[in-house]
């Protein structure tokens, strides 16, 4: 029998259940807490409310654990790839030959965009942002679709193909507001090509000359994808459930997925990082006054890159993106004066007291940036990267609530602090 938590609230008991999940982690189930006893629970920034179970992803945020599907991260970075981990992380399984095969038909099939979408990336000007015009066009499909637009849960017919067609054309239409924001002519990807090498074909060829596709290049950046393909319940997914739970269509949710990426303090922030590594060498500073001003709070700096709201540890991901950084930069014979700054950064941070009791350590985003500009990605296109490389989680936890016949709308409630009851004053009577 599982244990009950007590609380004594106005001199009476009230009990709640516990849950344990499958690797320990421990929760007081509330949901009875307002019916039972009047109150609500209050946690500004949700650090301690599970919003969901979910058997996608786990982390240990104090052990610096990662696992995909039970998996842990460091061994699918070595053994796997994107596609593979997509289909895993969205089915459940590894998939089997036939599988992976028709995971990868499927792919190929639907990475066109409708034609008459060309039509609308004439409308952004050169140089918006590509994730504003990669949420505007994920959500814009839906126009081209009979099924997205009338998307009716429990009745949607082919949803592998909307799956197919998310991971496929997200990549496709990133690739084209690149295109767009440099005023270069679009890109139609190649059947020969696979999912990552499409990727850089549709970014860097020119319809005179294909891209010279490097292993080297399609490793680092398949390996980026990977890494980022999930990680519970961040403000993106957490964002892309919210959504979805009004019963939205899943280009809908998604497109919601990249806007609250979009932030510096989420997947902005790899671009973050490299802005403030540039700011560090143009002003000459070696990383300490730099470091000394993320300690000041009024100096509106922090060490982009370093902290995390689970891991007090250093992040799994962070640790194979240091060591791929390394191994790329050496691989494509680039010096990149960053890489120095962002390692004596590091370096400084863990010695530091303020960052060592704040058990701040990089993140993913500290040295991703570094291979991207190594791989000749712009800074603009970084979070664009993540979103790609987000897609199958995004999918997964939609797909997780979809299935679940218990599942309701999300509707948070609130202490209000606002004036109480108050009169309309006519506008004459206005001081
Ligand atoms: N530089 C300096 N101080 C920091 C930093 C930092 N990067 N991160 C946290 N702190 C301080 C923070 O000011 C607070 O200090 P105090 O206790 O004195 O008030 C303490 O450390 C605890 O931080 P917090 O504000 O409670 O952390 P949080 O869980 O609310 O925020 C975070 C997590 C990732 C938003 C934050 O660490 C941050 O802004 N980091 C920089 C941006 C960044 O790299 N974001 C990418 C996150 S990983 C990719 C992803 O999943 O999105």
């Amino acid at each position: 029998m599982s244990k009950e938590a007590k609380l004594e609230l106005d001199g009476k008991t009230f009990s709640f259940p516990t849950v344990e999940g499958s690797e320990g982690e421990k929760a007081v189930d509330i949901s009875s807490l307002r019916a039972d006893t009047g109150y609500i629970t209050l946690d500004d920034g949700y650090g301690n409310t599970g919003s969901c179970v979910s058997k996608i992803t786990f982390i240990d945020g104090d052990k610096g654990i990662l696992r995909y599907r039970g998996i842990p991260i460091e061994e699918l970075a070595e053994k796997s790839n994107f596609i593979e981990v997509a289909y895993l992380i969205i089915y459940g399984n590894l998939p089997n030959r036939a599988q992976i095969e028709n995971f990868s038909g499927l792919l190929t099939e639907h990475s066109f965009l409708h034609e008459d979408m060309k039509f609308h990336f004439e409308g952004f000007p050169a140089g918006g942002h590509p994730m504003a015009i990669l949420s505007a066009m994920i959500n814009a499909a839906s126009c081209f679709d009979e099924e997205l637009m009338h998307w009716q849960w429990g009745k949607v017919k082919q949803f592998d193909v909307y799956v197919a067609k998310l991971i496929s054309q997200v990549r496709t239409i990133a690739a084209y507001s690149y295109r767009k924001a440099h005023g270069l002519p679009l890109i139609y990807p190649k059947k020969a090509y696979k999912y990552t090498e499409n990727f850089l074909h549709m970014l860097f060829s020119s319809p005179y000359e294909d891209y010279e596709i490097k292993p080297e290049v399609v490793k680092a950046l398949d390996l980026i994808f990977l890494l980022h393909a999930d990680h519970e319940q961040n403000c993106s997914t957490s964002t892309v459930r919210m959504v979805a739970s009004s019963q939205a269509n899943l280009f809908a949710s998604a497109s919601a997925g990249v806007c609250a990426l979009w932030g510096p303090l989420h997947g902005g922030a790899n671009q973050a990082v490299i802005e403030m590594l540039q700011e560090i060498h143009k002003t000459g500073d070696d990383g300490s006054k730099f470091v000394a001003a993320a300690k000041d709070k009024n100096s509106g700096k922090k060490l982009m890159g370093f902290g995390h709201r689970v891991y007090k540890n250093y992040d799994p991901r962070a640790k194979i993106i240091k060591q791929a950084c390394d191994e790329v930069l050496s691989k494509l014979q680039i010096n990149d004066p960053l890489l120095d700054i962002a390692k004596h950064l590091e370096a400084a941070a863990l010695k530091d007291s303020y960052f060592v009791e704040r058990k701040l350590y990089p993140n993913v985003d500290f040295y991703s940036g570094i291979i991207m500009r190594a791989l000749g990605i712009p800074m603009e296109m970084f979070p664009v990267i993540f979103a790609i490389g987000r897609m199958p989680g995004w999918i997964a936890n939609y797909k997780e609530i979809m299935e679940d016949p218990k599942s309701r709308i999300n509707r948070p409630r609130q202490i209000y602090i606002g004036r109480t009851l108050n009169s309309y004053v006519p506008l004459d009577d206005r001081k």
